[in-house]
């Protein structure tokens, strides 16, 4: 490969539209700005510019084609995937974002799209009456909740001779927002991260339990995040649906004192601990051996308390920067700093339960981040865009750690 690999990567997507050109310019800049450059284009893309030209600017061959074995095309989407940094799609038509929107991968370029775990810029250009239209507006939203960076289309004159919204938006711009996107996925390297997730089981024969709704997906989509953006990541999980989240260890636990032996086991290792797990404060304070009989069924299950994992951890003043999650449904921002001050916490991010739309077992969520000296409340937001939001927090207050 002639590609140096220390610089950072960015694909350039090009779709089928008039602004394919200030692609070129495009990736003239990002060269400059000291990233290697490669370049997928539809088929569409290759009738306003050609693959030439890009092979040309970046010496590297241009793929187009899932099918095609000449040369040019004889590039491999999921090696095109896992290389790029950053991917970036400018111009995006309308039909592109469409696509994306449902997951369809039906060419080169919406293949290796769907297939790239890096992040993702999006130019839009098309028309105004496209880009105003109901249908394209759902399609950004629904990307956007994915985590999706869109560089919003200028006003101004369109090649279709109207003036309006849909002017592909200034280059510089665009190669800004690649830049803030590269810088974000490498931020956490070398970083130890340890994240708890879903609800704790506590039983109370071989078939019942205590148990509560947490789904894992908050510490799931923060896992998965930390370990994109470079951190060694180690996840505790008790019992969810979900599947291991790529590149992290994932230890399974079913109870409060399960939990607890894993994150103790681990703590010592970690710069930072992210407890989003539903820890049962409580557990039947006897379990029975076999399966309790309706007839014998006790009137009261007595109870006894569970350790605090995070007071405990608190406790200590270790250094490690400590994150701890509230589920409030009364005075939220009151609550939650009892909390902080109580465990000693860096940060807690308080959850808003109130609203049924949100919360437990559903994609969105709107928190609160409060800080000793600090509060911020997000909007409503897919939860993987949170655990985004989060993780620049934790970048930005930690001096990356190199391995101790
Ligand atoms: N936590 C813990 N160990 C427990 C209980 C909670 O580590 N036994 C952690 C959770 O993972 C979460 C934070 O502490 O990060 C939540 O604190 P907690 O006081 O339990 O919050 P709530 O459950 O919302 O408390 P309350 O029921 O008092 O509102």
């Amino acid at each position: 490969m002639s590609q140096t690999p220390d610089k950072p990567r960015v694909l350039v997507g090009v779709t089928g539209g008039i602004g394919a050109y200030k692609s070129c310019e495009l990736v003239r800049l990002l060269q400059r700005r000291g990233f290697s450059v490669k370049v997928v284009m539809t088929e569409a893309a290759t009738r306003f510019v050609s693959a030439l030209t890009f092979r040309t600017l970046t010496g590297e061959p241009v793929a187009t084609s899932l099918w095609a074995d000449e040369a040019e095309s004889r590039v491999h989407h999921v090696s095109l995937a896992e290389e790029a940094d950053v991917m970036t799609i400018v111009p995006c038509t309308a039909n592109v974002i469409a696509k994306l929107a449902h997951g369809r991968a039906d060419d080169m370029l919406t293949t290796t799209a769907l297939a790239t775990e890096a992040p993702l810029v999006i130019a839009p250009a098309m028309n105004t009456h496209m880009w105003r239209k109901d249908v394209t507006q759902r399609n950004v939203a629904a990307l956007r909740a994915r985590g999706v960076v869109f560089v919003e289309p200028g006003t101004g004159e369109l090649a279709c001779g109207d003036v309006g919204e849909g002017r592909l938006a200034d280059v510089a711009l665009i190669a800004d927002a690649i830049e803030a996107e590269a810088r974000r996925s490498r931020d956490l390297a070398g970083v130890r991260v340890l994240v708890t997730a879903g609800g704790t089981e506590e039983p109370i024969d071989p078939v019942r339990f205590i148990g509560n709704r947490s789904s894992g997906k908050t510490g799931f989509a923060i896992a998965e995040e930390a370990a994109r953006r470079g951190a060694r990541v180690s996840l505790v999980t008790g019992p969810t649906h979900l599947g291991d989240p790529y590149g992290c260890e994932v230890v399974r636990v079913r109870t409060a004192l399960e939990m607890r032996a894993a994150v103790l086991a681990r703590f010592d290792a970690a710069d930072v601990l992210i407890m989003t797990a539903a820890v049962a404060d409580f557990r039947p304070a006897a379990f029975a051996a076999e399966k309790i009989k309706k007839h014998e069924a006790p009137d009261a299950v007595p109870l006894e308390r569970n350790p605090d994992i995070l007071a405990e951890l608190g406790e200590r003043q270790s250094g490690v920067l400590l994150i701890g999650f509230a589920a409030e449904t009364t005075d939220v921002v009151g609550n939650a700093r009892e909390k902080l001050r109580a465990k000693r916490l860096d940060m807690v991010v308080a959850n808003d339960v109130s609203d049924p739309a949100l919360g437990f077992g559903t994609e969105a969520n709107r928190v609160h981040i409060i800080t000793p000296d600090a509060e911020e409340a997000l909007p409503v937001l897919d939860k993987r865009v949170i655990a985004r939001e989060l993780l620049d927090r934790v970048a930005s207050r930690l001096t990356p750690q190199k391995e101790r």
